[in-house]
């Protein structure tokens, strides 16, 4: 019986959906705890790529079954389109996916608040994903919000109403006459809701628990990254939930005391999408080669990633605040034909150096960098650990002193077989 969990230790898109894709052969169930529709997990396999959104990235594994935890926001809409786009693959949606009843739905006004919110904010705006996962969010910890259980219920719509009603207020008061049209939306919310009522909506915390009693494997997915956690990120420019290790027990109802690995992904340098501080942030044609070798574009909004290179001092605090016991590196193929690659050590803030992140990230003014000579083979032709350059070890070396865990698997390109284990 184990409960692992797999999360981003940066500021998200580290390549979680591959590498779930990639481990869930070996497990039972994989749950997505925290997060909704802002979320965009990649996959490749067999020449076919597929991103997806709401639903956990065992859904192409055959017998995996693969649960929307109650700590994700739902939109119903996003969430059937979704369904419909794996069921082209031959996959049985119906059959290999569970809703947890405690699960929230996100309402078509969530997104019209969340564009409200952002254009009130102007240039302080957070470059949300727009999907309505703040709002979402708000109505649940304000006690306002709607779950999956409620659309069994006979007065179902009379609840949709009133929060409907609340959100117009709020509209109004973010923008004074903000136009938008809610009726197509409706229809599309409502009819998706009828349809997703024949899934299997199931008390999540119980699944979970009787699974686990029943010596099942289960891997609990995180979304975005710790960079981007409601406490322990960049606030305020993050999302609305926890997406760090404690948030599998919020997000699932299990213990802490269930959770056995965590494995904390991360790629060889680091990229962010949306505002917000970003101290190792390359300005040159660094950055530019690294957003076109590493294809970084976000796989939700299509914006280009900003890139930087690898910041320790990040990187150490999400694997505290973690507890990671096992470092996947991805994209490390990417860093192949630099001549010298490098990493963020400390920061110096109000003029003093630091190797701790400070209260509010903003305030770096200066990076202290560490360089390593670079390497100009071609990483994703290499099949074994032995076969990859001495310089790139020496690299991984580092890290594993630095954050005195080891690097278990190393990924070297999108598709599900290039991938490395130790
Ligand atoms: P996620 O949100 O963490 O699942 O990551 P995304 O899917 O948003 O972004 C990761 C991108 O990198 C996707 O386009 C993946 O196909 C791709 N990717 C994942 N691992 C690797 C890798 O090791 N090398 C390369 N070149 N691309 C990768
Ligand atoms: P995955 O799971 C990268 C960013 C947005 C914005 C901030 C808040 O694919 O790694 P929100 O829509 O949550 O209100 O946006 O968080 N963001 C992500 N960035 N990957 C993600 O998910 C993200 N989900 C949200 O760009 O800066
Ligand atoms: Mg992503």
């Amino acid at each position: 019986m184990a409960l692992d969990v797999l999360l981003g230790l940066q500021w998200g898109d580290e390549g979680k959906g591959k590498i779930v894709d990639v481990l869930s052969e070996k497990y039972d169930i994989v749950a997505r705890f925290q997060g909704g529709p802002n979320a965009g997990h990649s996959l490749e396999f067999d020449g076919k790529s597929f991103v997806l959104h709401l639903i956990p990235s065992g859904v192409f594994r055959k017998g995996v079954k693969n649960l929307i935890g109650n700590g994700v926001v739902v939109n119903p809409v996003t969430l059937l389109e979704e369904i419909r786009g794996v069921e082209k693959f031959g996959i049985d949606v119906k059959e290999a996916l569970y809703i947890s009843h405690k699960a929230h739905l996100i309402l078509p006004t969530h997104k019209v608040l969340d564009k409200a919110s952002e254009i009130a904010k102007g240039k302080n705006k957070i470059g949300s994903t727009l999907k309505g996962i703040g709002p979402a969010y708000m109505d649940k910890i304000g006690r306002n919000a709607l779950r999956f259980g409620n659309i069994f219920m006979p007065d179902f719509r009379e609840r949709y109403e009133r929060l409907k009603q609340k959100h117009f207020k709020l509209v109004e008061m973010y923008v004074k006459d903000f136009e938008f049209d809610l009726e197509e939306a409706e229809k599309e919310w409502f009819e998706a809701i009828d349809v997703l009522k024949n899934f299997k909506i199931v008390n999540g915390e119980y699944f979970v628990n009787e699974a686990l009693a029943d010596g099942k494997n289960v891997l609990a997915e995180g979304a975005q990254g710790t960079l981007l956690d409601i406490d322990f990120g960049t606030y305020p420019y993050v999302t609305s939930s926890s997406t760090i290790a404690a948030g599998v027990s919020t997000g699932l109802g299990v213990a802490p005391s269930k959770i056995n690995k965590v494995y904390g992904i991360f790629k060889a340098y680091i990229t962010r999408v949306g505002s917000g501080p970003f101290p190792t942030e390359l300005f040159d044609e660094t950055g530019d080669k690294l957003r076109q070798v590493g294809r970084e574009f976000g796989a939700t909004t299509g914006r280009p990633r900003r890139c930087g290179w690898m910041d320790m001092v990040a990187l150490k605090y999400a694997v505290m605040i973690n507890g990671v016991t096992d470092l996947i590196i991805t994209k490390s193929d990417v860093l192949s034909g630099f001549d010298a690659v490098k990493t963020g050590v400390a920061y110096k803030v109000n003029g003093e150096v630091t190797a701790q992140m400070p209260f509010d990230v903003a305030e770096v003014e200066e990076v202290v960098y560490k360089e390593f000579p670079g390497w100009k083979e071609d990483l994703s032709q290499k099949k074994t650990f032995e076969e990859l350059p001495q310089e790139f070890k020496n690299y991984l070396n580092y890290i594993e002193t630095e954050t005195k865990t080891p690097v278990s698997m190393i990924s070297t390109g999108p598709d599900r077989n290039e991938i490395i284990y130790r």
